[in-house]
Formats: C-alpha cells, sequence, structure tokens
C-alpha cells in the first residue's frame, strides 16, 4: 500500500516538473511560408508545441488562410511572406520545390534564422517515372539565396498526412551544417511524436531528396506505399 502510494507520488511528481518543464521552454516565432497541405500540416503540431506560427501567404485575406489560422491555434496569424519573416526564429519554405530558392531569396535578409526545407522538385519523364538528374539539391539552391541563414533539410521524405499521424516510429532525416540550428529542429520533430535522424552535412541533401523519386516511381508503377527508416539499437 505505502508503497504503492510512493509510485503515485512520484508519478504526481514528475507530471508537475513535465509540466512545468514545459512553461519554462521559450516559444519560438516560426514563419511559415506557405498555406497548403505542407504549412498546415507543421504549422499546427509546431502551435501544439507552444510556438508561435505566423503564415506568409501571397494572399493573406483568403478565407481558407483564414480557416488555417483558426484550426492552427495558440496565437497563430496569417500575413505577406516578407512581413512573416521579418520577426521569426526559424523560417519554414512549405512552398513548391521549383520555387523555393527563388521564394527564399525574395524574403529579404534571413541572416540568424533557422530555414527549415521540407520541399521536393518533382519531375517526371516522359514515361511517368523520376529520373533524379539534379547535380545539387534544393536545400543548398535555398542556402545559397539566404547565406546568413541556417538551411535544415527535414520533412520532404513523408506524406502530411504521416506527419500529423505517424501511425507507429517514423524517423525523419536531417540534414545541415550548423549543428545547434540541426538539434533545434530535431527537437521539433521529437515533439511531433517523430524520431529525428541526423544524416549528415548540407552537402548530402540530394539524397535525402531522391528519396522522393522512390515514393513517386512506385505509384508510377502501381505500387502506391509508405516508407519509413526505422533505428537498430
Ligand atoms: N504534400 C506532401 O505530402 C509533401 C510531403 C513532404 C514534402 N512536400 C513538399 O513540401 C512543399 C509544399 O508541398 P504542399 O503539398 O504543401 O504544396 P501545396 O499544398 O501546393 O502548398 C504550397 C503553398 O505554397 C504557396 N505557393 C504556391 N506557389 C507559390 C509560388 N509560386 N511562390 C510562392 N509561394 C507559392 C501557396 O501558398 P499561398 O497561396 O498562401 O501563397 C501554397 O499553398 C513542396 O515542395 C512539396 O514537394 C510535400
Amino acid at each position: 500500500m505505502i508503497a504503492s502510494m510512493k509510485r503515485i507520488s512520484a508519478w504526481f511528481a514528475t507530471l508537475v516538473l513535465g509540466f512545468a518543464l514545459q512553461g519554462l521552454a521559450a516559444a519560438d516565432t516560426i514563419a511559415v511560408i506557405g498555406t497548403g497541405n505542407v504549412a498546415g500540416a507543421l504549422g499546427t503540431e509546431f502551435a501544439a508545441q507552444g510556438h508561435d506560427i505566423v503564415y506568409g501567404s501571397r494572399e493573406p485575406d483568403r478565407d481558407e488562410v483564414t480557416a488555417l489560422v483558426e484550426r492552427t491555434g495558440g496565437n497563430a496569424s496569417a500575413t505577406t511572406q516578407a512581413e512573416a519573416v521579418a520577426g521569426a526564429d526559424m523560417v519554414v519554405l512549405a512552398v513548391p520545390g521549383e520555387v523555393a530558392a527563388e521564394v527564399a531569396g525574395s524574403l529579404g535578409d534571413l541572416s540568424g534564422k533557422i530555414i527549415i526545407d521540407p520541399t521536393n522538385r518533382i519531375s517526371r519523364g516522359d514515361d511517368g517515372f523520376m529520373h533524379y538528374t539534379m547535380d545539387t539539391s534544393n536545400a543548398e539552391l535555398i542556402q545559397a539565396a539566404a547565406p546568413g541563414a541556417s538551411v535544415v533539410k527535414a520533412f520532404n521524405a513523408l506524406s502530411f498526412r504521416t506527419m500529423m499521424e505517424p501511425g507507429g516510429a517514423v524517423s525523419i532525416p536531417l540534414v545541415g551544417d550548423d549543428a545547434d540550428a540541426k538539434a533545434r529542429v530535431a527537437e521539433l520533430v521529437s515533439g511531433m511524436g517523430l524520431e529525428p535522424l541526423d544524416v549528415g552535412p548540407l552537402s548530402a541533401a540530394h539524397i535525402v531528396e531522391g528519396m522522393l523519386a522512390i515514393w513517386i516511381n512506385a505509384r508510377s508503377a502501381g505500387t502506391p506505399f509508405d516508407y519509413h527508416l526505422r533505428r537498430t539499437d
């Protein structure tokens, strides 16, 4: 009886401490550029971790954007892309891969900020399959467009639905050259119930971006599936 009471009070103390630490964790302001599938998934997940989300949209007054802000909760808001990044600690580029570097370059000085890059370039050949031909990567092009920022590639290798409902252990490969920035993105990943997996420097981004080809080509071949990395101990 006494032993079980001790266990309950230890459990309660851990719970209280957990809440206290959560309260102490600093909230970041995260600009999410784009208001589509990935923007909505990551914005909502990061807001649930206590961060302030500012969506950056080409048309922030649209009804869908207002609905997204309401769905996101917390202190979420929406404005233009340039205004969204102005006071942000981190910037998520949830825009089409084909325009991502151009968008990064249009946002003003991003020095000192962390850019989270979930983008992919989807380029099917005439046969319906993806033939990956880039000798660089979107992540490196984004870094070149915003040289003072720290780009971390993350979240490009899973569907936006899995971001919200992983349904089991899902590892998220991260690449980037700034260890502190990678650690902060890893915290966001863990906070979503996903598992961060450091797979090296930004120069390895083309490998992570190439993972999309497996996903796309399996669908083109008639076998839609999701695949995930799994950690071994
Ligand atoms: N869908 C997935 O499951 C998934 C998973 C992992 C990674 N990704 C990658 O994540 C990125 C976003 O994917 P998504 O599915 O969220 O796309 P999406 O639903 O089409 O949303 C993209 C958003 O980007 C903004 N946008 C569109 N064209 C633009 C342009 N020319 N310039 C600036 N902003 C533009 C739009 O927001 P406003 O109209 O409000 O400006 C739009 O809502 C892509 O690179 C994609 O490859 C997708």
